[in-house]
């Protein structure tokens, strides 16, 4: 049997994957149904395959059809369209009677989902290293921390019951004490134990008890805080989710350069599977988070903030501490 134009067509259509046969120019020769980007566009023929595969003016980053043209071997690249991903093999093939290629057919897989998940790999690969790091870190800073307690604490005895030179001791006592405690969480975080004491609190009360920590943070802004009426009971690590709070909302006010206000907001919601959550909005009146950097924030070590200023670990460490009690955090 001789196949028709028709049998081929109903067959390269019954292929998910996008194929085309491009030529030298980018012009599309021939396109199966699913290489158009939109399926009510047309196959192409007199578009270019940019055009036609990505709605895009120019040549695809990555495309590699004209190197295979060039070498007249097979070639590999990987290109986009929209927000997805795909690999693109591109073969030459001789439509005539020439010794040279002038046309390649194209094989696209879409790669997006490994991709997501080999970035997540990453992301959770980075965050064993991170809780590697901090452990010993915080083992390394503990002594010397109880041994500025103790000293703290031998002066307070040797000094007057009152005055400012008491005062500036007990500064130091309870700084170290604080450090201490945040050593104690960043431990709990690296052993990933904050799951075992998990208790049900109040988010209301989270955001009161962390909002004395902000004092220093929040002093050059106005602050707006809008609890809901009714308690929110949350199933948390009490410690870690006010970290959690205090690292969004840390955030919000280093973000603003001018006196800004910084809003902190708890209400509850329920999705459309009727689940209820608890939420708690942290929004300040800074210029925002840029778009080209959105898919990057929560990396461990990502920081657009100069040295001293930020680690990067924010964000990062919020997202996992968040994951771990089962919620998650929207931009
Ligand atoms: N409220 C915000 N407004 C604008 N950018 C923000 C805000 N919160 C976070 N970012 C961006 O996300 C980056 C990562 O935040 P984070 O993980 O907390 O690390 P760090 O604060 O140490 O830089 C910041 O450097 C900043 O660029
Ligand atoms: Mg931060």
């Amino acid at each position: 049997m001789k196949w028709t134009s028709v049998q081929w067509e109903g067959t390269f259509d019954g292929i998910k994957d996008p194929i085309a046969i491009v030529d030298i120019d980018f012009m599309v020769v021939r396109a199966n149904r699913h290489f158009a980007m939109k399926p009510s566009q047309e196959r192409g023929y007199e578009f270019s395959c940019h055009k036609v595969f990505a709605n895009s003016e120019f040549i695809c980053r990555g495309c590699p059809v004209a190197l295979a043209l060039e070498t007249g071997q097979p070639q590999r690249g990987q290109v986009r369209r929209g927000s997805r991903y795909y690999d693109v093999l591109s073969y030459p093939i001789r439509l005539n009677d020439d010794q040279v290629s002038t046309n390649v057919i194209n094989h696209y897989v879409d790669v997006t989902d490994s991709r997501e998940l080999h970035g997540r790999m990453i992301q959770s690969e980075k965050m064993a290293a991170v809780g590697l790091l901090a452990g010993n870190i915080a083992h390394e800073l503990n002594n010397p921390l109880t041994g500025i307690r103790s000293l703290a604490q031998v002066l307070m005895a040797e000094v007057p019951k009152s005055g400012t030179l008491r005062e500036d001791i007990v500064e130091v006592e309870k700084a170290a004490e604080r450090s201490q405690k945040i050593i104690e969480n960043l431990l709990g975080f690296s052993k990933g134990e904050s799951d075992q004491k998990q208790v049900l609190v109040s988010l209301n009360e989270i955001v009161r008890r962390t909002l004395p920590m902000l004092k220093t943070a929040m002093r050059e802004h106005r602050s707006e805080i809008l609890l809901a009426p009714e308690e929110l009971m949350v199933k948390v690590e009490p410690h870690l989710m006010q970290q959690v709070v205090f690292n969004l909302v840390n955030n919000a006010c280093q973000a603003m350069i001018d006196a800004g206000t910084v809003s902190i907001e708890t209400s509850n919601n329920e999705d459309e599977e009727g689940r209820a959550w608890s939420i708690v909005q942290v929004s300040d009146t800074g210029s925002g988070i840029p778009q080209d950097i959105i898919e990057s924030i929560f990396e461990p070590f990502f920081t657009t903030k100069e040295k001293g200023q930020g680690t990067g670990l924010g964000l990062s460490m919020s997202q996992s501490v968040i994951q771990n009690f089962g919620g998650e955090i929207r931009v």
